[in-house]
């Protein structure tokens, strides 16, 4: 006999688990470099924008599908629409959590690094050698992102209650109370108005840059976790009567808000020593360790602080990545939950090595970037926002306007018209037009 598909313990575990899923290196390492990049505020306007008008929409449509469907991300759209092909979605998606966590473990691994340096007094001497050092070597690199992928897989071997629901419950408080406290001291070092005035003017030229739309829309999806079916399968442990608009609300805002204040930590220590913003996928690796490391003695300590708060950031988002094709594998195939998350683990390790040694141990590009900062682009830029449009039309487009409002938890709120009118021509044509203008110009 099938053995009954599992569940979330409660709604809050619930929420916390998505915010977990929501949470990661997307809002700290990706979000200060992409902003670093693009300009600051250019890039936070598009971005919030971003966020609002496209990211709430999805978010809800994948919590409508997999609610509704109650299973993994390609049999959902099969159980719905059967011999049609917009199963596709599902299985891009799990493609892409293949992709996404090889490299996502590389950068976990990194940060595990970190915080073992800092537990043992810190990094001395200039942080950029270092981190060129460590990356671009073959074996330590590996042997980090092999323990945190150990973590992952830990995790989501324990199963949906025992192991995403109670390490989320967990770790969520934490992040939040250590981010705060950061945020706290890193406004105090003098560099803060410079900041405010990085993240909050607005500089008109850079939204002359289509590049800076790509990216920003590219952000949101990417740390929303939409587009790949990740919030599609926690929605699919929801109870099917559970709420899932307030929900949405919850995540986006507190995903925002984490993304915000680590702009609070990074910008104003940044300024402060006179450090460029622009710096690119080092900047949380090179530039903060600068910093610590001028602090003096209280900076191995934040360095400490802030590496654990990355840390458990990037665990509690890797697990959401595994589980997506985890929860497929559970039912392709009748080897269970254990087998399946150590074996499908393992695949995705081994598919990051490449990632990892692209850092300097070997020449590995991709239309000369190098491996894993192509792998990232495409992933987060590109395959992200095609698998949200997809998604998008689906809804939108194949389901009556009541199926839309009542399985979105929508019918009873007074803006189901302008959802089931987002859902069918704003996001996607925003969608549309931001991959187009930015892939002409790439
Ligand atoms: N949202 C995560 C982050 O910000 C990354 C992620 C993307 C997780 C897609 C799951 C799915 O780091």
């Amino acid at each position: 006999m099938k053995q009954k598909r599992e569940q979330w313990g409660s709604r809050w575990g619930f929420i916390l688990a998505a915010m977990g899923s929501a949470v990661g290196l997307g809002n700290i390492w990706r979000f200060s470099y992409a902003m670093g990049e693009g300009g600051g505020s250019a890039f936070l306007i598009i971005y919030l924008l971003a966020v609002l008008l496209i990211g709430f929409p999805v978010m809800l449509i994948e919590f409508s599908i997999g609610r509704r469907t109650q299973t993994d991300a390609i049999d959902a759209f099969k159980k719905i629409a059967p011999k049609s092909g917009w199963f596709i979605a599902g299985v891009m998606g799990v493609l892409a959590a293949f992709m996404i966590l090889s490299f996502y473990g590389v950068i976990g691994g990194w940060s595990l690094r970190y915080l073992f340096e800092y537990l043992t007094g810190g990094i001395s001497g200039d942080s950029s050698d270092f981190f060129v050092g460590f990356i671009g070597g073959t074996f330590t690199p590996v042997l980090w992102q092999l323990l945190f992928m150990a973590m992952t897989i830990g995790i989501v071997y324990l199963g949906v209650q025992k192991g995403i629901e109670l390490s989320s419950k967990w770790m969520m408080p934490i992040l939040s109370f250590l981010l705060i406290a950061l945020a706290g001291y890193s406004l105090t070092l003098g560099g803060a108005s410079e900041a405010f005035a990085f993240m909050f003017q607005p500089e008109w030229d850079a939204f002359r840059d289509p590049q800076v739309y790509l990216s920003a829309m590219g952000q949101a999806f990417f740390t929303l976790s939409l587009g790949m079916g990740a919030m599609l399968t926690y929605s699919s442990y929801l109870d099917p009567e559970e709420r899932l608009t307030s929900s949405a609300a919850i995540i986006i805002a507190l995903d925002t808000l984490f993304a915000l204040v680590s702009g609070l930590v990074i910008f104003p220590a940044l300024f402060a020593f006179g450090l460029d913003p622009a710096e690119g996928a080092g900047l949380v690796f090179i530039v903060l360790p600068n910093i610590f490391e001028a602090l003096g003695g209280v900076g191995t300590l934040v360095g400490l602080v802030f590496f654990v708060l990355l840390s458990m950031a990037a665990l509690s988002s890797a697990i959401s990545l595994l589980e997506v094709a985890v929860a497929y594998f559970i039912r392709k195939t009748n080897l269970g939950r254990k087998k399946v998350t150590l074996i499908v683990g393992l695949v995705i390790f081994a598919l990051g090595v490449p990632s990892s040694l692209s850092q300097g141990a070997m020449d590995i590009t991709v239309f000369g970037a190098p491996f894993l900062d192509f792998m990232d682009a495409f992933t987060g830029n590109l395959l992200l926002p095609l698998g949200g449009l997809i998604m998008v039309l689906f809804v939108g487009w194949t389901w009556t306007k009541k199926e839309i409002l009542h399985h979105g938890d929508v019918g009873q709120q007074a803006w189901g018209p302008l959802y089931v009118f987002t859902a069918k021509f704003v996001a996607p044509v925003a969608i549309l037009l931001v991959l187009v203008i930015g892939l002409m110009n790439w």
